[in-house]
């Protein structure tokens, strides 16, 4: 019997799977040792979940690797994650590209220095034809300021006389997101404990299915990834219709 025949409400593969990787810090703390070998430990457990994403066949797995509000962060710490960031893109991009991976990143990428701004044009550039699973990199990236630059593609449109204002609809804001061509998630899934959603894509997260686990980052594994997909299967996505719509298949979503 399959988990279908169980639960016939029950949600289908999450699509697009959204992750806050959260609880580096913590992780090396607990251990002694500085937040660097929590981050550094953090990038081991991204190759894991990306190479587990990739079998599951999901198509598109974002993560978030460093926020807006992140800069707030110790001087040292912020360079020593820029670094990390340059050369985990450095040693990995050849091996995405082999496993047919696309790279993609969303945030405001201006404000990172040259050489990682290379690298990040590089990656996508290599990547771009390739079509298993999505990686998209949220680096510098925050809700609200996506929905800004949205609102300036839209202004500087209706300016030009090219973009009536009833035209502006939810599909029209969904095309000048960073995230437009990509699905919205299905399932987010937030390590370490917090339960808020720090300034991740807001817009996006609208009818995502949240799910929150106490395991630190560098300890979130394939089996704990299954787990979140198991929840997230067990739920009864209704999208405003009621149970009863759904269950008895009246409308379809
Ligand atoms: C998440 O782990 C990684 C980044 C934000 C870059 P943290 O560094 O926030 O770890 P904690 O929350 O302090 O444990
Ligand atoms: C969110 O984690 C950002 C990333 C994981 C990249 P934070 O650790 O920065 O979030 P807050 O500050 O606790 O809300
Ligand atoms: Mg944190």
């Amino acid at each position: 019997m399959s988990y279908d025949d169980l639960n016939p409400s029950g949600a289908a593969n999450p699509r697009h799977i959204a992750i806050i990787m959260d609880g580096n810090g913590r992780w090396a703390q607990q251990r002694f040792m500085p937040r660097a070998f929590g981050h550094q430990a953090g990038v081991k457990a991204v190759r894991k979940i990306v190479e587990y994403c990739a079998q599951q066949k999901v198509e598109v797995l974002t993560l978030f690797a460093f926020s807006s509000e992140n800069w707030r962060r110790p001087e040292d710490e912020v360079s020593m994650l820029m670094g990390l960031f340059l050369a985990t893109l450095q040693s990995e991009i050849n091996k995405l590209d082999r496993n047919n991976i696309r790279l993609r990143f969303i945030g405001n990428r201006s404000q990172f220095s040259e050489s990682l701004q290379k690298k990040m044009a590089e990656g996508e550039a290599q990547t771009q034809g390739n079509d298993a699973l999505t990686l998209v990199i949220a680096a510098n990236y925050g809700g609200r300021w996506d929905m800004c630059q949205a609102f300036q593609q839209v202004l500087d449109k209706m300016a030009a006389g090219r973009l009536p204002r009833q035209n502006i609809t939810e599909q029209l804001v969904n095309q000048h997101l960073s995230t437009t061509d990509i699905p919205e998630p299905d399932l987010f899934i937030r390590t370490g404990g917090e339960q808020r959603v720090s300034n991740f894509m807001l817009w996006q997260l609208a009818y995502t299915e949240m799910y929150f686990t106490p395991t630190l980052w560098p300890d979130f594994d394939e089996q704990s990834l299954e787990t979140a997909i198991t929840s997230f299967k067990g739920r009864q996505r209704r999208f405003g219709h009621t149970g009863e719509q759904i269950l008895n298949k009246l409308v379809t979503l």
